[in-house]
C-alpha cells in the first residue's frame, strides 16, 4: 500500500478511481427502481437526477437499444418509441402510454454529466385485472356435480383457486392458462368435481388473483324442484289471467245482449217495481 502511494499517483487519478467507484456503486447497488403499471394505463416516472448539475446527454433505454431522450450537442436518432414522450419541465421525466404486457422489463436510464456517467435500470411491471370469475355447474345424477370456472384478460399468467370448507369432498380435475400469443393476455380456467354424498356444499369459490367468484351452493337438488315451483307459478298465473281475461269476455257478452233484449222490457219492469213499493208504502196504513 505505501509502495503504492510512493509511485506519486496524480491527484486527477484518484479523482477519476473515486468516480468510477462512484458510478459502480451506483448502477449496482443502489440505482434500481421498481416501476409498477396496468395494461392499457400510462405511466409516468423519474430517473434519479442530480438536480445541480448539467446533463451532457439523458438516454433512456431498454435492452441497450434505444427508446428516448436528448443529447444536448448531438441531434439522436429520432427513432424513440412512439408511446413515450419526455417530460416538458422536468428534464428526466419519462412518459409511457398505453402500456401493454409486452413493454414489462428492465429499462435503462443514462444520465451523463460533466464528471461521469450514471445509470438506472428501472424494473417494469405490468398487470392486468383478471375478469371477475364466472361458474357454471353440472350435476349427474344428483350424486357429483362438476363446476367449472373461468376468467378473461389478464396479466400475468395467475392459476385459478378454489375456496372450498369441505376439503374431503371436492377434488381439482384441471386448471390451464391460455396466453394470446400477440397480447399476451391469458385466459385462466378451472375444472372441480364435487361429491354429493354428504348433500349441499355451500360457500364455494374460485379466485384468480384478487378476483373472486360469487359463492355458490353445490350439489343442491332444490336447485331442481325451485326450477319446478317457478315453472308451476308461472302456469298457474298463465291460468288465471286467462280465466279471468274469459270471464270478462263472458260478462260482458252476457250485459251486451241482456241490454239489448232489456231495452223493449225495461218499461215493463219499471212499472213493476213501482207497484210493488206502492204496495209497501201502502201496506202498514192497512194495519
Ligand atoms: C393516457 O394518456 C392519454 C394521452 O394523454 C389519454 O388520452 C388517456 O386517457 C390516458 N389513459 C389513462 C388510462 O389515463
Ligand atoms: C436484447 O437484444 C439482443 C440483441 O439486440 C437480443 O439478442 C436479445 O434477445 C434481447 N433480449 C431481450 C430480453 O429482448
Ligand atoms: C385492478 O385492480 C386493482 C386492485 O383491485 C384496482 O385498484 C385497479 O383500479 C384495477 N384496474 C382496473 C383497470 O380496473
Ligand atoms: C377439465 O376437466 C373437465 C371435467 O373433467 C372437462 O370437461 C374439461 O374439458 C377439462 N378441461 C381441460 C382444458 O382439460
Ligand atoms: C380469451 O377469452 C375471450 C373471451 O371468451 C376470447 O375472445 C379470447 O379469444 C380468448 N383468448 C384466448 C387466447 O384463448
Ligand atoms: C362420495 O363420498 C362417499 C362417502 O364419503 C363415497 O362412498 C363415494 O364413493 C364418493 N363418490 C365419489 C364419486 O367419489
Amino acid at each position: 500500500m505505501q509502495r503504492f502511494l510512493k509511485q506519486k499517483l496524480c491527484s486527477w487519478r484518484l479523482f477519476l478511481l473515486w468516480t468510477l467507484l462512484y458510478i459502480f456503486f451506483m448502477s449496482d447497488a443502489a440505482a434500481q427502481v421498481h416501476l409498477k403499471g396496468e395494461v392499457g394505463g400510462n405511466l409516468t416516472f423519474h430517473c434519479p437526477d442530480v438536480k445541480s448539475k448539467s446533463i451532457d446527454f439523458f438516454y433512456f433505454q431498454k435492452n441497450n437499444s434505444f427508446i428516448n431522450g436528448y443529447h444536448l450537442s448531438k441531434d439522436i436518432p429520432n427513432e424513440a418509441w412512439s408511446n413515450t414522450r419526455m417530460d416538458d419541465k422536468d428534464r428526466t421525466t419519462v412518459h409511457m402510454f398505453n402500456l401493454k404486457a409486452s413493454h414489462e422489463g428492465d429499462y435503462e436510464c443514462y444520465i451523463k454529466y460533466s464528471d461521469g456517467l450514471v445509470q438506472t435500470v428501472m424494473k417494469l411491471s405490468v398487470t392486468a385485472n383478471y375478469s371477475k370469475p364466472q361458474t357454471t355447474q353440472e350435476c349427474h345424477d344428483g350424486l357429483s356435480c362438476v363446476v367449472h370456472c373461468v376468467s378473461h384478460g389478464g396479466y400475468p399468467r395467475i392459476r385459478i383457486t378454489w375456496d372450498v370448507l369441505d376439503s374431503h369432498a371436492w377434488k381439482l380435475e384441471n386448471n390451464s392458462e391460455v396466453q394470446d400469443p400477440d397480447t399476451l393476455m391469458v385466459n385462466s380456467s378451472s375444472s372441480a368435481s364435487f361429491n354429493c354424498s354428504s348433500g349441499k356444499l355451500r360457500s364455494i369459490r374460485c379466485c384468480v388473483g384478487d378476483s373472486t367468484s360469487d359463492h355458490i351452493t353445490v350439489c343442491k337438488p332444490e336447485d331442481q324442484t325451485g326450477k319446478q315451483l317457478y315453472m308451476n307459478m308461472l302456469i298457474t298465473a298463465t291460468c288465471i289471467v286467462l280465466l279471468s281475461t274469459f270471464a270478462a269476455l263472458i260478462y260482458s257478452i252476457y250485459k251486451h245482449i241482456n241490454r239489448e233484449q232489456g231495452k223493449g222490457r225495461k218499461q215493463e219492469a219499471k212499472e213493476e217495481w213501482a207497484g210493488e213499493l206502492l204496495c209497501l208504502t201502502v201496506k202498514p196504513e192497512d194495519t
